[in-house]
């Protein structure tokens, strides 16, 4: 079936800005913004609870059981700290957000994270880890990293994807010609 738009992955580590970015992209495109944790809370969505982070353990066969309709639909921004367990064929563009680890301890702080949970999100960061994750998911020609540290980089991004946008409806939309 045929899509009537790209599908979009943002991640990134917990503070780069995935939400703030995806809300405002999909705004100025008419593409469907999702966001997993949110969408996982709404169903319950859930196998479990992690003790050590107090928080609930997603269950991502259901996340994915979930999601086909939409994907297959198309023109869905998809938003989530993750991106190993989705498969791979859903998505034709894939952005990793980065930003400073200073400037991402202050954002996280911000939020009310303290303790090992800010530690390990801003080490995640320092990591890499969803960049590796990323690449390792998905073909590296897709992966794209966008650098997230201040307003004006969040307005580039967004241009830039818009573009992208417009340029994949151009090549795989094409209008009906007239016989
Ligand atoms: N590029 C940016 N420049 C400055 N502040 C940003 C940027 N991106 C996000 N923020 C701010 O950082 C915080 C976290 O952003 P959010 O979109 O919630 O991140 P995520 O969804 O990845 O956890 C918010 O307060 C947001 O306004
Ligand atoms: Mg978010």
């Amino acid at each position: 079936m045929a899509k009537h738009g790209p599908n979009i992955l943002l991640t990134g580590t917990p503070g780069t800005g995935k939400t703030t970015l995806g809300q405002e992209l999909a705004e100025r495109t008419g593409l469907s913004y999702i966001n997993v944790g949110d969408l996982a809370k709404e169903k319950n969505l859930y196998e479990g609870y992690d003790e050590e982070y107090n928080c609930n353990i997603l269950d991502e066969d259901q996340v994915v059981d979930e999601l086909e309709d939409h994907m297959e639909n198309g023109g869905r921004i998809i938003d989530y700290h993750g991106c190993e367990f989705f498969p791979e064929r859903w998505f034709d563009i894939v952005f990793v957000l980065r930003t400073d680890n200073t400037l991402l301890y202050t954002r996280l702080q911000e939020r009310g994270y303290s303790g090992k949970k800010l530690e390990d999100n801003v080490q995640c960061e320092i990591f890499q880890t969803i960049l590796e994750e990323a690449k390792d998911s998905y073909k590296p020609d897709i992966v794209h990293e966008l650098q997230s540290n201040t307003p004006e980089e969040m307005e580039d991004n967004i241009e830039k994807i818009v573009l992208w946008i417009e340029k994949w409806k151009q090549d795989h939309l094409s209008a009906t010609m007239p016989s």
